[in-house]
């Protein structure tokens, strides 16, 4: 099969696309060949080994796992033993954090995956598993959300913010979010009730009041958490430095905060293809690239200003790349 590998750490110029075994099915997993990819910061945080002590997990000198990509959606080809949930034919969506999904199949445990709703394509579902799993995770598993409250999303136009949005409005609440001003209108579209261009307000000084803080984005400092909010999820981040900064300052102080790892499993891949089905979440694909591009892809995202997910097609004929426009109807 072909497979993106890396041996060593370094920027998306180190992928190479070769042609490998394709994975022994172990029992508990499924083997899935995949129809699409999308990309996320992880991958490029585990490409290029930073930041370094991820090195501990990921392999000191170079990545232990030689096949990168974390999301996946695609259709199950072999089941291992004491599979039960899922059989051959079923399209499924998951994702393999620490690598091994920019392939033409996939070896997985079968308690991460979630089923592709009848009404979706595959393509789209493969936009949702790191990013909607960590706006979900951080929305109702640690954030707690309930229908009526105030909250605040910061970063609102990214990944995990877009999807942050439309969760936090199918939950009920009443959204304020923040991106920059060229994305105001996509943030409205998304459902938000108030958004705030952080290019014209210095959203360290927004005077706000919300029951939950949300910091898909990383740059909200412990004061900012403690002015604005009740309790706060912290998501993503900047700097190593900011980062320690606002967890030392939560070692003194008592505001409720959490900063968490998101953790794949079965139940909440599922709520999300709910959420997708009955249209309360849409996933929105800014960019699509073939297989192929995969480098181009991880370059792409690297910026940091994708608006909603970058989705990778595992198709050779050209011809049928479906357009960003289209993709209620792809043929898969
Ligand atoms: N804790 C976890 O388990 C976990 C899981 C997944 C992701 N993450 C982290 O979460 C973060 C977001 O991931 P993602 O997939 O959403 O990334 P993404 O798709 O690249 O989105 C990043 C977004 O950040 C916004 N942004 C840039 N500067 C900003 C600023 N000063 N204030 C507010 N927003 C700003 C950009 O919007 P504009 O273009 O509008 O500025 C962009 O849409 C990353 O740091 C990622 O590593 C953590």
């Amino acid at each position: 099969m072909k497979a993106f590998i890396k041996t060593k750490y370094g920027g998306p110029e180190v992928l190479q696309l070769e042609e490998i075994d394709k994975p022994m099915v172990k029992d508990g997993y499924i083997l899935v060949k995949v129809v699409a990819n999308s990309a996320n910061p992880a991958d490029w945080h585990l490409l290029r080994g930073k930041p370094f002590f991820a090195r501990f997990t990921s392999g000191l000198f170079k990545p232990k796992e030689k096949i990168a990509g974390a999301d996946f959606a695609g259709i199950i080809v072999e089941t291992g033993k004491n599979v039960t949930s899922f059989k051959v034919g079923d399209k499924v969506f998951g994702e393999t954090l620490m690598g091994g999904a920019f392939a033409e199949y996939v070896n997985v445990p079968a308690n991460v995956c979630g089923k592709v709703p009848n009404n979706v394509s595959i393509v789209q579902m493969a936009s949702i598993p790191t990013a909607g799993l960590t706006a979900l995770q951080a929305l109702v598993t640690y954030g707690k959300i309930t229908s009526g409250e105030k909250v605040f999303i910061n970063g609102a136009s990214g990944g995990v913010g877009h999807f942050a949005v439309q969760i936090a409005k199918s939950y009920g609440a009443n959204v304020t979010a923040v991106c920059s001003g060229r994305n105001v209108d996509f943030v409205k579209s998304l459902g938000a009730d108030k958004v705030v261009a952080y290019d014209t307000e210095n959203i360290h000084q927004h005077n706000g009041s919300y029951d939950l803080i949300i910091d898909a984005n990383g740059n909200l400092t412990y004061a900012d958490y403690t002015r604005m909010g009740k309790r706060g999820v912290m998501i993503g981040f900047t700097t190593m430095g900011h980062m320690f900064s606002t967890l030392v300052s939560k070692l003194f102080g008592n505001f409720p905060l959490i900063q968490f790892t998101v953790e794949s499993n079965t139940k909440d891949m599922q709520t999300l293809a709910e959420l997708v089905a009955q249209g309360k979440v849409k996933p929105q694909i800014e960019k699509l690239f073939s297989y192929k591009e995969i480098p181009e892809a991880i370059s792409y995202i690297e910026a940091m200003r994708t608006r909603g997910k970058v989705v990778m097609q595992w198709i050779d004929d050209q011809n049928q790349t479906v357009s960003t426009n289209n993709l209620t109807n792809v043929p898969f």
